[in-house]
Parts: structure tokens; sequence; C-alpha cells
């Protein structure tokens, strides 16, 4: 039976660049004459029966903007039958005949398990600052992410080479280095701190000490929020080297602002492969650039950890440090 309408929503974290891909899933549903309901906070939405029909004047304005118009959130209530059954209910009730979920590894784990067991046929656009999805190259928001990161390392070296110190500088990435890695690197920091490899802090304050012998004056460390926080790490570099520290928190800031021309034309391009992937009678799976190319892999693949290369990572930062 062909498509008449379809959902979108937000989950999990937002990123900047997801309010460019409903912009396209909306626009070009609607090219394909097929109608779209925005569900709003997520699953909670579904669960709550939170709906609102997009037309294509509703997503004027959003393409620069970054966060979610239709918000998003984290739903512990949606891994409950109840909380799955009601969810059901909004689809078949509102006649929803298939569902673009845009969002991260979490978030398609989740339409991954709903999508099987109701029957809803499901297709992820990935949009997290993690770049956590397995399988393609590059999430929406994650080059936010890291300009925005580095622009801050940019500016914290200002100082740090002026007053002589060692920072550390804490970026998010709960189980994800992607972000410590690729900042550590393009802001030539000198070390990176990151949850899939193990920390040896022996090492890192040797490099310190001996640098410091040669006439090294500063240096950044990078270190990914669940490798560690930046004051226990700073506290222990200084109790081993009796350097002065420093730490810095970026947090949340690097989910915000307005998304980078990398991160929207990929919201764009994958808005429209993702209605095209549902009106094809495609599901359970995720869209996404693979070695350049346009692509989608199975959310069973999709939810994997993600392979880093961290070790070559890792090894060309000190080398260029
Ligand atoms: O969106 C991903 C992420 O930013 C992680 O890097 C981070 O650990 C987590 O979300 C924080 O989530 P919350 O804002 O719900 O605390």
């Amino acid at each position: 039976m062909p498509l008449k309408r379809i959902g979108v929503m937000t989950t999990g974290g937002d990123a900047p660049g997801m309010n460019a891909a409903i912009r396209a899933v909306v626009r070009f549903a609607i090219y394909n004459k097929l109608e779209v309901m925005g569900v709003i906070r997520g699953w909670w939405g579904l669960i709550n029966e939170e709906l609102k029909l997009l037309d294509h004047r509703s997503v004027s304005g959003i393409i620069n903007a970054g966060g979610t118009v239709l918000k998003t959130g984290r739903c512990p209530q949606f891994a409950t039958k109840e909380g799955q059954d009601r969810a059901f209910n909004t689809i078949k009730k509102n006649a929803i005949d298939g569902l673009i979920v845009i969002g991260g590894n979490g978030s398609f784990t989740a339409a991954h398990i709903f999508g099987n067991k109701y029957n809803v046929p499901c297709i992820g656009i990935p949009a997290s600052i993690d770049n956590d999805v397995n399988g393609i190259d590059m999430t929406i928001g994650w080059d936010t992410a890291i300009n925005t990161a580095l622009a801050a390392i940019d500016n914290i070296r200002d100082t740090a080479t002026s007053m002589e110190r060692v920072f550390v500088v804490e970026v998010m990435g709960r189980d994800s280095g992607s972000i410590a890695l690729s900042v550590a690197l393009a802001g030539g920091c000198e070390d990176v701190i990151i949850p899939e490899r193990k920390l040896d802090l022996e090492a890192i304050c040797n490099d310190i000490v001996q640098g410091n012998m040669k006439g090294k004056i500063s240096w950044i460390i990078v270190v990914a929020e669940g490798a560690g926080s930046a004051a226990d790490i700073a506290k222990k570099i200084t109790e081993m080297t009796s350097l002065e520290t420093r730490t810095v928190v970026l947090g949340h800031i690097q989910r915000g602002g307005r998304p980078t021309a990398i991160s929207r034309d990929l919201a764009l391009r994958l808005g429209q492969e993702a209605v095209n992937r549902l009106i094809n009678g495609e599901k359970d799976k995720a869209v996404g650039f693979c070695c350049g190319k346009v692509t989608a892999v199975d959310f069973a693949t999709a939810i994997q950890k993600k392979e880093i290369k961290f070790e070559e990572w890792c090894h060309l930062i000190k080398v260029l440090s």
C-alpha cells in the first residue's frame, strides 16, 4: 500500500542541524504528496499523542537554527511495554504509515526494537554531536560541535601560553572519544584522554616533565567526559608534576549554535534520502554517507559500537605536539 502519511521526530540529545533535517523531510515528503505529522518531544510525544501536522511554511526560517523545533528528550518510559503500546496506539489512531527518527545510537536502538515489534517502518537520520553511529562517516551536528570546541581551545591556548600553565579541557562524549580526538588533533593539543583507551597518567606526566626540562611552558590536554573529570585529572597532574593546572569544562555549549555548512548539507541530503527510502518500502535502517556516497545501514549494524582508529589518532596527536 502506498504511503499517505509519515511521522517525523527528534530524540535523544539535540544536535545542530536537526532542524535542517526536519525541514528537508517535511518539504521533500510534501513534494511527494505525503502528509507529515511532527511528533513533539520524541518518544514522549508518541506515548502522549503530542503531534502536529507540518506544512511547507511550518519549517520556514529554521535551517540556520541549532536545537530542534520539535523538541527532544530522553524517555525511559519507552523501554516499558506500556509505553510502547501507547506509542503504537498513537501511530494507529493517526494513520501514520512510517516514521523518520532523527537521533543517535540510543534513538536507533529504540526504533529498531519498536519498529520490529509493532511492524512500524522506521528510517533513521543520524544526528548526534557524538558521531557514534556505526557504518556511516559522520552524524549531523558533529562537525558543528567540534568547531565550537575548537574555537574554545584556540582561546584557551592564548592564556595557557601567556601564563605558562597546563590546561585540562573536558569535552562531551560519555561513551565516545570522537569529539576529543578530533579537537585535540585540530587544536594542536599535547595529549588526549578517551573512554576507548586505558588512561596512563604516569606516561602523560612523564612527557610533561620531560618537555618542561627542555623549555616547554604550556600544555592543553583534552579529556572526553566518559574518560574522567577534568578536575580529578588536573589535580593528579599537579601532584605528579608540581606544575600549575587549570580546568575548563565545555559542556552543553558544544550542543548548541548555528549548524555549520557541513552539518546542514548532510541534514538536507539525508532528509531527502530518508523519505525516499520510506517511499520505496524500506525499514529498520539508518541513512548516511559512507566513503562519500549516500547509503543506508541496517539499524542492527548502526547501533553497534562505532570503530574509531583511536590508536592512530592518539599517535599522530603525540607526534605533532
Ligand atoms: O548528545 C550526546 C551527549 O551530548 C553526550 O556527549 C553526553 O554525554 C550526553 O549527551 C549528555 O546528555 P544530557 O544532556 O542528557 O545530560
